[in-house]
């Protein structure tokens, strides 16, 4: 068959999701696979089987990323890769992460059963823990891999019930013995859906971002005075949720404040002793500023600081602030963006460039090696919830457009 012919098997693929969003299954109709957790590890189990069935070579590193390598010609030419990950978000969805996996997987089963000869090895992966959701931050798979984050540091990281990292992904058995280290990359794709509203609005399939937003992550820690609520009276309380709350709309405020294409978001609070009948002593908080102007972000978090401080003040609720990551806007390779835009035209796909407001582990790969996404519409621009969708046609639209990728950058000497 003619290479430029070869379409992947969408039958395939749906078949492929549909048994992935099986495991971590929710009544909501998502899924559930925080990283390191029974079904993260059940997801990787199914992954690395699928694998061996391909007959790829399976390593696992000491982060519990999964590679799974098909030879070339010449194995001293460095490889392509692609991938993305299989943890998701509490009460996630299908596709988030995992498309990329599978949408990898039937790539190179495509390759593979057509027994097309490359020049280039393929490496297919899996990044352990992505969401930084259950450990922040996010990525922390690809960012060791890419020296960017210490390994011990890592292991040392600890979810909200104190269980560490490192305990965490022993304890699944996927603490494996290649050592945690980059190695030259060709090209990296991944695949992705956009978790936006604008492929869908536009009528488009493909999207190719030409990087991603800058995003910092800060934790605020409030410290209040506990007391029954009945007998003590309102003046003078030190209220670290009542802080908390004015500091929260302060960080929803910012974008307009700062007049500038931003976002800005608190999504997690945890208060204590969380009773009803007691004044709260302790509140903790995130905080998510993202633009790809990184001089904007940097300037908003010095706003709300001062906000900040002003409230811990007047209130008497001492705040620390944690700063838990920053990154700042990564720009993609643009041959490689340029090549997934073409190959969409030459198959047929309505596509645009774009700008990605969500993070993924392409962010720390493109620091290293020349680095593309391809994504595809999500139904209503909604993601990490349950209801999280793409068209299955989308979906393939996707996968053709990654094997036809892999397949130029692979097919080069
Ligand atoms: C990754 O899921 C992100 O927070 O954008
Ligand atoms: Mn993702
Ligand atoms: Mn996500």
């Amino acid at each position: 068959m003619y290479i430029k012919n070869l379409r992947i098997n969408e039958r395939r693929l749906q078949d492929a999701m549909e048994e992935m969003a099986k495991i971590g299954a929710t009544p909501g109709g998502g899924v559930q696979r925080l990283a390191l957790s029974d079904e993260d590890r059940q997801a990787r189990d199914l992954f690395v089987k699928w694998l061996r069935e391909m007959d790829l070579e399976v390593m696992i590193d000491g982060m519990g990323n999964i590679f799974g390598k098909r030879p070339g010609r010449n194995n001293d030419l460095a490889p392509v890769m692609t991938g993305s990950h299989i943890d998701s978000q509490p009460k996630g969805g299908r596709f988030d992460g995992i498309l990329g996996v599978v949408g990898a997987l039937e790539a190179l089963r495509t390759i593979h059963g057509n027994r097309i000869e490359t020049e280039r090895p393929i490496i297919i992966v899996d990044w352990t823990n992505e969401e930084g959701t259950r450990f922040a931050p996010p990525m922390l798979g690809s960012g060791v891999w890419t020296e960017k984050l210490e390994k011990d540091w890592v292991y040392n990281r600890a979810d909200i019930h104190g269980k560490k990292f490192g305990e965490e992904l022993d304890r699944i058995g996927y603490m494996g013995k290649l050592p945690v280290k980059k190695w030259p990359v060709h090209a990296y794709y991944e695949y992705h859906i956009e978790q936006g509203p604008v492929l869908e609005r536009e009528g488009k399939v493909i999207g190719a971002p030409k990087g991603i937003v800058c995003i910092h992550w800060d934790d605020v820690y409030v410290k209040g005075t506990a007391n029954q609520v009945g007998p003590t009276p309102m003046e003078g309380r030190n209220d670290a949720l009542c802080a908390s709350a004015e500091m929260i709309l302060k960080v929803n405020e910012l974008p307009e404040k700062m007049d500038g294409n931003m976002v800005a978001t608190v999504g997690e609070i945890h208060n204590y002793p969380n009773s009803r009948n007691i004044i709260p002593d302790k509140a903790h908080f995130t905080v998510d500023i993202r633009s790809w102007d990184d001089e904007l972000v940097t300037r908003a978090w010095e706003e709300v600081r001062k906000d900040f401080d002003a409230i811990a003040e007047r209130r008497g609720c001492p705040i620390r602030i944690e700063e838990t990551w920053k990154v700042k806007h990564t720009p993609f390779d643009e041959k490689l963006v340029k090549r997934v835009l073409e190959t969409a035209d030459q198959l047929g796909y309505l596509n645009r460039p774009m700008v990605s407001g969500a993070g993924h582990d392409a962010s720390y790969i493109s620091m290293v090696a020349p680095t593309a996404m391809i994504f595809v519409p999500s139904i209503g621009g909604r993601s990490h919830v349950e209801v999280e969708n793409t068209r299955w046609e989308d979906c393939e639209a996707g996968a053709n457009v990654l094997l036809h990728c892999i397949l130029q950058s692979a097919l080069e000497k």
